[in-house]
């Protein structure tokens, strides 16, 4: 057999990824992602969706990047599609391949909804590191689907917050009580179900949006000065009144938020970079500061960059490497 025919490809499911790949992993993927863009050594492009299906509200959204230091490339095929709700199937459908930086040569292909859950919790835990009060001792999560149980464990996975408690809201009360039981049971904390987004985000230190609502559901009166906002759905906020009003808005990436939203903002809301204070990669590599002052209120937008989704894969084959875990495949024979 030649060369070509015995290249293996690992194969990984999500339930092997669940196995190889925890919140640990995850922070520490989507950081050291995010000081190689500091330092210039991963590159990233942004790219235009694909709508393939004519009528449907449905597109394909492709997330490629170069990680110079682990010698890998990799892309992440996200598709969203409406109609699949009907079908029995998942709204959003994601694979991710890794390939060799030297030879294109794929090493690893592999669901990608899994760990899209958690290096979006992770995005926004490291910017909640780096911005939100170091005595911050109150949670607030609105939304308590994948995204409000992900978040929970990047923040209580941090160890960097003395969190006492931690405040819900869901519209599906069985969504809020199944958090309230994990969260309890795995980290000790006290979860609080409450009756409203406003009930839930009083007096919260830091505050995470993760509703799939597309209509505001918080403004900047109802954040304490001093607080920190993860608003990781970002429809679900009043985006000119907050973004426009906070002491410091952070990018999570400049290219790709530019790219994402930032463009729309500035024609409809008059809100461009000229209103946001530095990205998080100029944070993590020290050259920009993130939190000064203790009465100031911060926030981190970010839709996802392609950065992340490669990291956290490329660190998941590895320890499914090591793991033995997974199948391989000979694609060119
Ligand atoms: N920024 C990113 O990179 C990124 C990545 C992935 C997902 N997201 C966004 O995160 C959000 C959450 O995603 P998910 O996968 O957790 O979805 P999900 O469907 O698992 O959970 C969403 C939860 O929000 C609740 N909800 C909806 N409307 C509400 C309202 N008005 N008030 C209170 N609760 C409400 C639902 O009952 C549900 O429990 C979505 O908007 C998604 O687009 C962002």
């Amino acid at each position: 057999m030649s060369k070509t025919e015995q290249w293996k490809t690992r194969i990984l499911t999500k339930n092997e990824l669940e196995q190889v790949c925890d919140m640990k992993m995850a922070l520490s993927a989507v950081e050291d992602a995010l000081r190689f863009i500091g330092t210039g050594d991963l590159v990233q492009t942004v790219c235009d969706v694909l709508n393939p299906s004519e009528g449907n509200y449905c597109f394909l959204l492709p997330h490629p990047a170069y990680i110079r230091p682990w010698k890998v490339v990799g892309d992440k095929w996200l598709g969203c599609c409406a109609g699949n709700l009907n079908k029995d199937l998942p709204y959003t459908v994601g694979v991710t391949t890794i390939n060799d930086a030297d030879t294109m040569m794929p090493i690893a292909f592999m669901d990608a909804t899994y760990l899209t859950g958690m290096r979006t919790a992770a995005m926004a835990a490291i910017g909640t590191k780096y911005l939100a009060r170091k005595n911050s001792e109150t949670l607030a999560i609105v939304g308590c689907g994948v995204q409000g149980k992900t978040h929970l464990e990047a923040m209580c996975e941090l160890g960097t917050f003395p969190l006492k408690k931690i405040q819900v809201f869901d519209l599906n009360k069985g969504a809020m009580n199944n958090l309230k039981s994990y969260g309890e049971k795995k980290y000790g904390v006290e979860i609080i179900p409450c009756d409203s987004v406003a009930d839930a985000v009083r007096g919260a230190d830091i505050i995470c949006m993760l509703t799939t609502c597309r209509t505001p559901l918080i403004t900047l009166d109802m954040i304490a000065p001093g607080a920190h906002l993860c608003p990781t759905c970002l429809w679900d906020i009043d985006i000119p009144g907050i973004l426009g009003g906070v002491d410091k808005w952070i990018l999570g990436n400049e290219q790709a938020d530019v790219f994402n939203f930032v463009n729309d903002f500035e024609k409809k809301y008059g809100l461009g970079m000229s209103k946001v204070s530095t990205n998080l990669s100029e944070i993590v590599c020290g050259r920009a500061a993130g939190r000064t002052s203790d009465t100031e209120r911060t926030t981190m937008t970010h839709l996802g960059m392609g950065a992340n989704d490669v990291a956290i894969a490329y660190k998941a084959y590895e320890k499914a490497l090591e793991m033995n875990l997974g199948t391989d495949v000979c694609l060119f024979k």
